[in-house]
């Protein structure tokens, strides 16, 4: 009976980390060379192939789109071969394609895993997003408090002054203000140019990537991704979707979604465990990029538990054919 089997993360993981590493793998022939679109396409067709494999009664619930829109991966897709527990899927085949194309820092794939109905169905909108590490207290800061406040806020839970704390934020004409309003503190911004799931992540290993907050409006799908990941990792996230026109209010009504407005904690956009999965494209702080050798391609994982907050970095080599 396929959706009454128990969700058994430990033996999943491994599974999902495959995952992970057959989408990067795909990719690799295309960084660097400037097509966002082809780069994407190998991500995903690489990451569908691989999670039809698995002993899962899966549910696409994040992914490239509505199935009008996304011919692969599209929300609401069955995925695995059905035997197995019901589960959800989250999912970034390419998190960064811009990224890739330009061969910058931090491109990844990604992918999360949770029993079913327990991901947040978040629509194709923006989010705004706002997450520290984990060691802080329970809401210390909040998205009701300004850019500054957050800050200040986290300056004095941390015992240090306004200018120890660095904050990662997207570099986009919106956050203008923001970014103005924080460097008025004098702490010092990480700005990054896409992916911000990774700059999510970078706050809970805040002694190797130096950033201690990340805030500001990126995709509401990225947010459900890096909630995943700071479950497992530690630390708190919010988040709240972002309305730009009535097709994307259309978008949250039809994935769901009844109170427009509602902040969602990290564990409300992730309700229970869940397994999480990323594996580097190009080099950055979470793991490094594929390494392309002679007959070789080297691949880096972070495969992690959040039932178990265990957090593994796997290297894979592996020939190419
Ligand atoms: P893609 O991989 O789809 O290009 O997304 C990259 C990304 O930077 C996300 O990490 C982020 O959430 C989103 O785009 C921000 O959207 P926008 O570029 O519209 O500001």
């Amino acid at each position: 009976m396929p959706d009454t089997a128990a969700f058994n993360d430990r033996m999943l993981s491994l599974g999902l980390a495959r995952v992970s590493e057959a989408a990067a793998m795909a990719s690799a022939k295309l960084v660097g060379r400037g097509d966002e679109k082809a780069a994407d396409q190998a991500a995903v067709n690489a990451m569908r192939d691989q999670l039809n494999l698995l002993d899962i009664s899966g549910v696409v619930v994040i992914g490239e789109g509505e199935r009008d829109e996304a011919p692969m991966l599209y929300i609401g897709e069955e995925v695995g071969t059905g035997y197995g527990p019901a589960v959800d899927i989250a999912l970034d085949p390419l998190e960064g394609t811009t990224l890739t194309a330009k061969d910058m820092p931090n491109a990844l794939t990604v992918i999360a895993m949770a029993p079913r109905g327990t991901l947040l169905h978040a629509p194709d909108t923006y989010m705004e997003k706002l997450a520290i590490g984990p060691g802080y207290p329970t809401d210390v800061v909040s998205l009701d408090m300004s850019p500054s406040e957050r800050v200040r806020a986290l300056a004095k839970a941390r015992g240090c002054d306004d200018s120890d704390i660095t904050v990662c934020v997207l570099e986009r004409p919106r956050h203008e203000d923001m970014i103005a309003e924080i460097r008025e503190t004098g702490a010092a911004i990480r700005l990054i140019t896409d992916g911000d799931v990774a700059g999510v992540i970078h706050c809970a290993e805040a002694d190797i990537t130096g950033i201690d907050m990340y805030m500001g409006t990126g995709g509401a799908p990225e947010g459900v991704l890096a909630a995943s990941a700071l479950k497992c990792m530690g630390g708190q996230m919010w988040g709240k979707l972002v309305f730009r026109n009535e097709d994307e209010v259309a978008r949250a009504r039809r994935a769901g979604i009844q109170d427009l407005d509602k902040v969602y904690a990290r564990d409300e956009l992730v309700t229970q465990d869940v397994i999480f999965a990323a594996t580097g494209v190009t080099d950055g702080s979470v793991v490094r990029g594929i390494k392309r050798e002679p007959g070789y391609l080297t691949t880096e994982t972070i495969l992690m538990r959040s039932k178990t907050g265990s957090v593994r970095r796997m290297v894979y080599r592996n020939p190419v054919k």
